[in-house]
């Protein structure tokens, strides 16, 4: 069986990011009973403006991209986010090594890595508290709707 590749993305692969994107999305959309999430109406010109300036990795299996994650430096914090992977790919830890991934891609730039996730996402809550990162604090943005923010500190 192919292995997986990890590597830098960029905004050439904006088109195939953003049907991954949206495709590995939907599910976010369901729980919060949301379309609109800002994940699946980024337009195809915001993301490859995104590649272009962030710090990007994606996953590659064979001639698919399977995943991919951002990171944007902020001072000394690399904030992570669009973590996202193929939906007949998910469960097999590809998401922990894109998130372990892009945290190398900062090295040495970065002292803290930061991130947030929706209050109803036990998933992925699990999985950045796996990975290290401890909950900061959260933020309601909508009666239906609290951001949970994480940080880790570089080591
Ligand atoms: C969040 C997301 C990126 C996680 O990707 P993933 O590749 O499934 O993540 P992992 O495989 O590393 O971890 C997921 C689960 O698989 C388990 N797992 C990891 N490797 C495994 C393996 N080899 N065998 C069995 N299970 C495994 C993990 O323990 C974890 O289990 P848990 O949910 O019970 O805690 C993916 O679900 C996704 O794209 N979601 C939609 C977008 C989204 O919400 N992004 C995050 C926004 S903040």
């Amino acid at each position: 069986m192919a292995e997986i590749v990890y590597g830098p993305a960029g905004p050439a692969d904006a088109g195939e990011i953003l049907t991954l994107q949206r495709a590995a999305y939907v599910v976010e959309a369901q729980l919060y009973d949301d379309p609109h999430l800002p994940a699946l109406t980024q337009t195809l010109d915001e993301l490859t403006a995104e590649l272009a300036e962030d710090h990007s990795v994606k996953a590659v299996l064979g001639h698919r991209i399977v995943g991919a994650v951002r990171g944007k430096l902020d001072g000394p914090v690399l904030r992570i986010g669009r973590l996202v992977v193929a939906p007949d790919q998910q469960g097999r830890g590809v998401g922990t090594r894109l998130l372990a991934a892009i945290e190398a891609a900062a090295d040495g730039r970065a002292e803290w890595f930061a991130l947030f996730t929706g209050h109803l996402s036990d998933g992925n809550i699990r999985l950045y508290q796996r990975a290290g990162y401890a909950e900061t604090h959260r933020e309601q943005i909508r009666l239906d709707l609290t951001l949970v923010h994480l940080m880790k500190e570089h080591r």
